[in-house]
């Protein structure tokens, strides 16, 4: 089987859970004791995901100015983009972040996927509300990132990040990314919403340029071990 065939099955057995009401959790340790949960969102909003898509939106438009579209997201129009685009992808995979008692308090996933796939974007990084241990979203991720080196075989994660968004490069720095390079950007407001396109380097210039992002990057082994320990791979699994 191929590398990429591998994590196409593991994904999609992460997203068709046997049992919508026991979906499986990779618990967040910090010092033997669990902090966070982190519970795929599977491919049908049943049982435990019943409330995702409402979540998403919500937390989507109080950080709305922290994505490259300005959207105002909707409980309907995000479960039909859960339903088209993200369910029937096994190359794309969401997860919410709870509290050890199953309190929702953020997302983040995994996506795009290159060829041997062992590079992969790490992305679509909310906090929705401030319950959870401090820290609880660095640690959260930490322990995904260990997960996706150790059982899907990733060898290199990437991101892009407004370059003035100060938390959320804080929030990578802490795991590990490093920046790679600083992507020029236009603004282009559309009727129904604005989006930051990214311009080729040669064809920036002063005119044309209304802002910068960062892209990041960390290795595998670049990756900061916050809680989780390397190596002790046991860890990192997905339970019910
Ligand atoms: C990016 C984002 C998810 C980070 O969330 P966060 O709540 O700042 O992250 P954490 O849960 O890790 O908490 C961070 C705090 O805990 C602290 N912390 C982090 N790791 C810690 C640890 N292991 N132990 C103790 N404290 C820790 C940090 O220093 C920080 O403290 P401060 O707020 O006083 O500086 C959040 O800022 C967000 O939702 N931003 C808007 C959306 C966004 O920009 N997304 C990214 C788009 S590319």
């Amino acid at each position: 089987m191929s590398a990429l065939a591998q994590v196409r099955r593991i994904i999609a057995d992460l997203k068709h859970p046997a049992d919508w009401n026991r979906i499986p959790r990779l618990p967040v340790l910090v010092r033997q004791e669990v902090v966070a949960l982190v519970r795929p969102i599977p491919s049908q909003l049943n049982g435990e995901a019943d409330g995702d898509a409402r979540l998403m939106a919500e937390w989507r438009n109080l950080h709305k100015r922290s994505f490259f579209t300005w959207i105002t997201a909707a409980e309907l129009s995000t479960a039909s983009w859960l339903d088209q685009n993200y369910s029937p992808n096994d190359e794309d995979i969401l997860f919410i972040v709870e509290t050890p008692a199953r309190v929702p308090f953020g997302h983040f996933a995994l996506y795009n996927f290159r060829a041997a796939a062992d590079v992969c974007e790490f992305g679509r990084v909310i906090r929705g509300r401030s319950i959870g241990p401090k820290g609880g979203m660095t640690v959260a991720a930490a322990c995904l990132l260990q997960w996706a080196a150790s059982r899907l075989g990733v060898r290199r994660f990437f991101l892009e990040v407004f370059q003035d968004n100060a938390n959320a490069v804080a929030f990578y720095k802490r795991l590990g990314f490093v920046v790679a390079k600083r992507v020029p950007l236009r603004r282009v407001d559309d009727p129904d919403c604005t989006r930051w396109e990214k311009i080729p380097e040669d064809e920036a210039d002063a005119g044309n340029v209304h802002g910068y992002a960062f892209r990041m990057e960390a290795t595998a082994e670049q990756l900061h071990s916050i809680g989780c320990r390397h190596g002790d791979t046991s860890l990192f699994d997905f339970v019910c």
